[in-house]
């Protein structure tokens, strides 16, 4: 196959991809989003295998048919709370093979020693940072941010050796330098996402996400092949612009994300002196009869909603109370709700809640005020006024939903615990507050049964 053809199907495959993201910016045109990122991946590893460059089919149709089982296997099995240690899995493996195409590079004599030492040191960071951050969401290992003396010191000394060795290496290609390389990289990887924990952690995703992509281009530069290079770009630009959206959304500076040390000090801030405090408690039955009775219901929906898959049922829910009982009925969604973003997005989408009732916090947040009840299911720290007040919170300056200017807020949720960053919300304890303990699922079940009879 001519080089021009091949440069030319990698550039439509490229188009194809780009077409892709912005079909994936909306769950209305995300599908179709998946579709074309597909046919350019197609298109990418077709021609690839047709051109001059692959001389052995063997191993690399053994590789496609050993991820295409994972891949598949991913997407029946894994639940969409799990996404993010996935996500992070794969960004480990992109990070993975950057540096085995690297070390393949120079084992084969490489001239190209400063591509392959970016895509190297990158890659490592990408996997052993990706390897601790999946040990952290699967439970593996403590989820919170581990800190230790002269941490931060540790890890400057050691980008600095990183540096350093890049350097040599790119100047002598010496093999024991790049040995030395990974082996300085993959440390610095797991030292420096160790200090991250709490909530931080989708940035962290994200962060790794966008070096998995850099990888790709350093790789890319070493092969010569434009479409690595385009797609790298890609991933590394749209992981970066994530991770700032994600830090605007909780108030944090990608700085401070990556220095890390949130998510260890939570109980600090835990709201004093809950233990003297009593949370009024409600049944289905109550819930039912006050929502019927509204004028307007805000729902918001959480990490526990999607913990309970209970969105089908909040839909009928919301359904029941506009069809049978004329009440507005809207959904209030933060940003960072559940575990990753667009996460409460993509469940209403799947339970086909229409995208109109659907509303963003900067388009909702003043309208709690004139709304009867605001039905909190399975959301807990988007909805914690500390973020507002309390400085010494590791949620202070993340913008949240302001449910409690409701009339009645609801919380359904199992118990008093807190969410993801361990902080207590004082608003359980609030006067015009009603816990409605159960599961999701079956606490809206429930007020489904009073609303239908
Ligand atoms: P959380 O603050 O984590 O609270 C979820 C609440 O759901 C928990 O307090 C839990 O209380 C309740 N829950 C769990 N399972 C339940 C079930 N089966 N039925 C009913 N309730 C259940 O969730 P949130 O308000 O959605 O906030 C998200 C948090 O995750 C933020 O701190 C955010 O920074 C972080 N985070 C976000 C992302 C992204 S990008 N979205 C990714 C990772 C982390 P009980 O145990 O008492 O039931």
């Amino acid at each position: 196959m001519s080089a021009p053809f091949l440069s030319c199907a990698y550039i439509a495959a490229s188009i194809l991809f780009i077409i892709s993201i912005r079909g994936l910016s909306s769950p209305e045109t995300a599908r179709r989003g998946n579709i074309l990122g597909m046919a350019g991946m197609l298109l990418a590893i077709a021609v690839t295998l047709y051109s001059d460059v692959v001389k052995e089919y063997y191993w690399i149709l053994g590789a496609i048919a050993l991820g295409a089982l994972v891949g598949i296997w991913s997407a029946l099995k894994v639940r969409m709370t799990a996404l993010p240690q996935m996500v992070a899995a794969f960004n480990g493996l992109g990070g993975l093979s950057a540096v085995l195409i690297a070390l393949a590079e120079i084992l084969d004599g490489s001239p190209q020693y400063f591509e392959n030492a970016a895509g190297l040191l990158i890659g490592a960071l990408a996997f052993s940072g990706s390897f601790i951050a999946f040990a952290k969401l699967q439970g593996i290992m403590n989820a919170r941010a581990i800190t230790f003396p002269l941490q931060h010191m540790l890890n400057a000394i050691l980008g600095i050796a990183v540096i350093c060795t890049c350097a040599v290496f790119s100047l002598n290609g010496s093999p024991q330098m790049f040995y030395l390389l990974a082996a300085l990289s993959i440390l610095l990887g797991f030292l420096l996402i160790l200090p991250i924990g709490g909530a931080d952690m989708p940035v962290v995703i994200s962060v790794l996400n966008s070096y998995s992509g850099w990888a790709a281009v350093g790789i890319g530069f070493s092969l010569n092949n434009v479409l690595l290079i385009i797609v790298g770009s890609i991933v590394g630009a749209s992981g970066a612009i994530l991770s700032y959206i994600m830090c605007k959304a909780m108030n944090r500076s990608l700085f401070s994300v990556m220095l890390g040390g949130f998510g260890n000090d939570e109980k600090a801030s835990s709201a004093q002196g809950s233990a003297d405090k009593t949370a009024k408690t409600g049944d289905p039955a109550d819930a039912a009869f006050i929502m019927e009775n509204a004028n307007k219901v805000i729902i918001v929906p959480g990490y526990g909603m999607a913990a309970a898959q209970a969105q089908h049922i909040l839909k009928t829910m919301a359904y029941d109370l506009h069809d049978k009982y004329g009440v507005e009925v809207k959904f209030a969604i933060h940003p960072v709700a559940g575990r990753m973003p667009g996460h409460m997005n993509v469940l209403l989408a799947e339970a086909n809640v229409p995208y109109e009732d659907v509303f963003e916090l900067e388009e909702i947040n003043r309208e709690f005020e004139t709304a009867d009840v605001a039905f909190v299911i399975g959301a807990n720290d988007v909805t914690n006024p500390l973020a507002r007040t309390d400085t010494s919170s590791p949620l202070y300056g993340m913008p949240v939903l302001d449910v409690e200017k409701a009339k009645t807020v609801f919380f359904v949720k199992r118990s008093l615990a807190s969410g993801y960053s361990g902080v207590d919300n004082p608003l359980f304890y609030a006067p015009n507050t009603i816990m409605l303990y159960g599961d999701a699922k079956k606490v809206a079940s429930d007020i489904v049964a009073v609303l239908e009879k």
